[in-house]
């Protein structure tokens, strides 16, 4: 694979398209060859824990079945495509691509899925609330995009599927190997194979703003005193007694805001975005490697595919999140969770720096616990 830097001026990019506008990144990878083959995706999609889908169009019927399949489900007349979620999580070299991607937060990236489809097939025209970076990694796909939509934005009925009933194209390109397709939330797009081809969705997340509410509140409430009441010094006389003045709800709702404004432990935000995919299998303690098992020659610590990890630099301490949960801890682990987090790996000299300082090693033995590390 050629080296993973996306041939893009990143400032000029966020400035401009991030979020915005549609980019088309023609040759983003020269020379890109996909790690993975229709065979490879197909086997994955045969697994229980693997979440895959397949979208099935004839006589304009748009149908959805979901995985685990077998042998079987990949024979088909109609024109079909097969999607496979969170490759990355099982796919070493598709995981690298991730870094492609690391001039935007990781917490922002969901997972890289991957689609096969067979010529003429497609998912339909649709919008995401996500952005998504669209790489053509084998064959042909012919990109439509379309209008801006919301919640309001009329969808097909009769299928499962979120196709966008009115698809109003508005522009269309043929991406080859090693093209790139940014998408921001909300515009409508519709792909279309031409020919056999793989195509990998590089996904972004963000939170609802109902779950930053419900969080936020949540934590606040943890501190509020109950013994704090609703206040009115400023109140005047009035002459209709059973009315609640628009004056009354706002200064409820500006006690309510300035409630939350005082809040200034973040922690939930941390935790709710590193929180993982996928529930995690328990992590059994008597198996987890200990700090002399790391300290043995040659030894190498990785990041699991599946981990979730990221880091907050507050005034006096440094905050890992960790599949959803936070540990506070002493500055001196910054150079070790900047590494881990952008190499995913601390190697013989770097890991054993690492673990002449108690705090790197107890950070380490936690995150182990959390299942977020793993020897290489
Ligand atoms: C696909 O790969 O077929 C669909 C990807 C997308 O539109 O988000
Ligand atoms: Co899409």
């Amino acid at each position: 694979m050629s080296k993973l830097r996306l041939s893009l001026d990143r400032e000029n990019f966020l400035a401009k398209y991030w979020q915005r506008t549609p980019l088309l990144i023609p040759q983003a990878i020269p020379q890109f060859k996909s790690p993975i083959d229709a065979d490879e995706l197909a086997g994955l999609a045969l697994e229980e824990e693997v979440e895959s889908r397949i979208v099935e169009f004839e006589n304009d019927n748009w149908q959805l079945h979901s995985g685990p399949f077998t042998e079987q489900s990949f024979d088909r007349s109609a024109p079909w495509t097969l999607l496979v979620q969170a490759v990355d999580h099982y796919v070493e070299e598709v995981a690298e691509l991730l870094k492609l991607v690391d001039f935007i937060p990781r917490w922002r990236i969901d997972d890289i899925m991957i689609s096969y489809a067979v010529d003429g097939a497609s998912v339909g025209p649709h919008y995401d609330n996500y952005d998504v970076f669209l790489l053509q990694a084998h064959g042909q796909r012919e990109w439509r995009l379309g209008q801006r939509c919301d919640e309001q934005t009329p969808l097909k009925a009769d299928t499962d599927l979120r196709i966008v009933k009115d698809f109003q194209s508005e522009s269309q390109q043929l991406l080859s190997p090693g093209d790139i397709l940014y998408v921001p939330p909300g515009v409508a797009h519709w792909g279309i194979a031409r020919g056999e081809c793989i195509t990998y969705s590089i996904g972004f997340r963000a939170p609802r703003i109902a779950d930053l509410l419900s969080r936020g509140v949540d934590a606040r409430l943890e501190s509020l005193s109950t013994q704090e009441f609703y206040r009115d010094p400023d109140l005047t006389s009035i002459n209709r007694p059973g009315e609640i003045s628009i004056e009354d709800s706002r200064r409820a709702k500006n006690q309510l805001l300035a409630a939350l404004n005082e809040q200034n432990d973040t922690r939930w935000f941390g935790e709710l975005v590193t929180e993982p995919k996928y529930q995690l299998e328990p992590v059994s303690l008597s198996e987890t490697p200990g700090i002399e098992d790391l300290q043995q020659a040659g030894t190498c610590i990785g990041l699991c595919a599946d981990a979730k990890l990221a880091w907050q630099q507050a005034d006096d301490n440094v905050v890992v999140f960790a599949n959803g949960e936070s540990i506070v801890c002493g500055n001196a682990i910054l150079p070790m969770i900047i590494l881990l987090c952008s190499e995913g790996l601390l190697e013989d000299a770097a890991l054993a720096d690492a673990l002449n300082d108690p705090d790197n090693a107890a950070l380490l033995t936690a995150l182990l616990e959390l299942g977020c590390l793993e020897l290489k």
